[in-house]
């Protein structure tokens, strides 16, 4: 599509024994609300989400204050349309009431939701890295994506015509998005010292949002390693065991 191969980060949670950053994560929630949310939804994840095991590591209170936070739009006992505070067991509202407002206010776009943002996006980095990446479970395509799309927003080329709407972005195939940038220095405040720069706010946001798409990455690779360290286990017993059985027969 003309676009260039978003660069290879470093991020904690690759290879088989990653692990997400719990305050990596907490800064991209972070981004997450007070930025992208304005726009994306990300109605696969409830509140609850953000104390289980092996994520952000925010309290069950932590959780239940941030899902009291929101807007949630509900129904009284009879039946007539109230808004509420976010309880738990909510899930992350969309800004807009329908599909159809969401594109009309951003041009005839709808921003995509972020529930599975991360693991939606991909793109082939040539040979001989499709081979490669078969043997190392190269697994971050989304998040370098991500963190590539939001360092992405250069002016235009002069032979470039940008459609009327469009934002010019290196990353984005075809390279004019509807998302105008997002974000810039200094726009998120860390109270950890991380820098407040572009390049970490979209390394943290797009950790964040692998997360949110596999929250369950760390039980995977754990019990994935376990299963072949049995199996190994398995294969040497069988062994002996075949040498036990045939031990007769010359
Ligand atoms: C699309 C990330 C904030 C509006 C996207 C995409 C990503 C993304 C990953 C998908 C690009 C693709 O399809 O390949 C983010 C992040 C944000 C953020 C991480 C916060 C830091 C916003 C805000 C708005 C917005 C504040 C609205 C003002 C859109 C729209 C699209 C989009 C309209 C569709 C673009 C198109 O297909 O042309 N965003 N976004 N985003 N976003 Fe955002």
């Amino acid at each position: 599509h003309g676009a260039p191969v978003p660069p290879p980060q470093k991020w904690s949670f690759s290879g088989p024994f990653g692990k997400y950053d719990e305050a990596q994560l907490q800064r991209g929630f972070k981004i997450y609300k007070e930025v992208c949310s304005a726009c994306h939804s990300m109605s696969l994840l409830s509140f609850r989400n953000l104390a289980e095991p092996g994520g952000p590591g925010f309290s069950e209170a932590q959780a239940a204050a941030v899902a009291a936070d929101y807007k949630i739009k509900d129904l009284d006992d009879k039946g007539e349309p109230i808004e509420r505070p976010g309880r738990p067991a909510d899930y992350f509202p969309s800004p807009f009431p329908n599909a159809l407002a969401a594109a009309a206010a951003n041009g005839g776009t709808a921003p995509p939701d972020f529930s599975t943002i991360a693991k939606a996006r991909t793109y082939e980095r040539g040979f001989p890295w499709f081979l490669i990446d078969i043997v190392t479970q190269y697994q971050e395509q989304g998040p370098d994506y991500i963190h590539a799309l939001l360092n992405g927003y250069e002016d235009a080329p002069k032979d470039f015509a940008l459609p009327p709407g469009g934002n010019y972005n290196k990353y984005f195939p075809g390279h004019s998005i509807a998302m105008p940038k997002p974000l810039s220095d200094g726009q998120v405040t860390y109270d950890d010292g991380s820098p407040q720069t572009v390049d970490q706010y979209g390394k943290d946001v797009a950790a964040f949002l692998m997360w949110a798409a596999e929250p369950h990455m760390i039980a995977r690779k754990r019990i994935g390693f376990q299963v072949m360290i049995f199996l190994l286990v398995l294969a040497g017993l069988t062994y002996f065991t075949k040498k036990k059985v045939w031990s007769a027969v010359h």
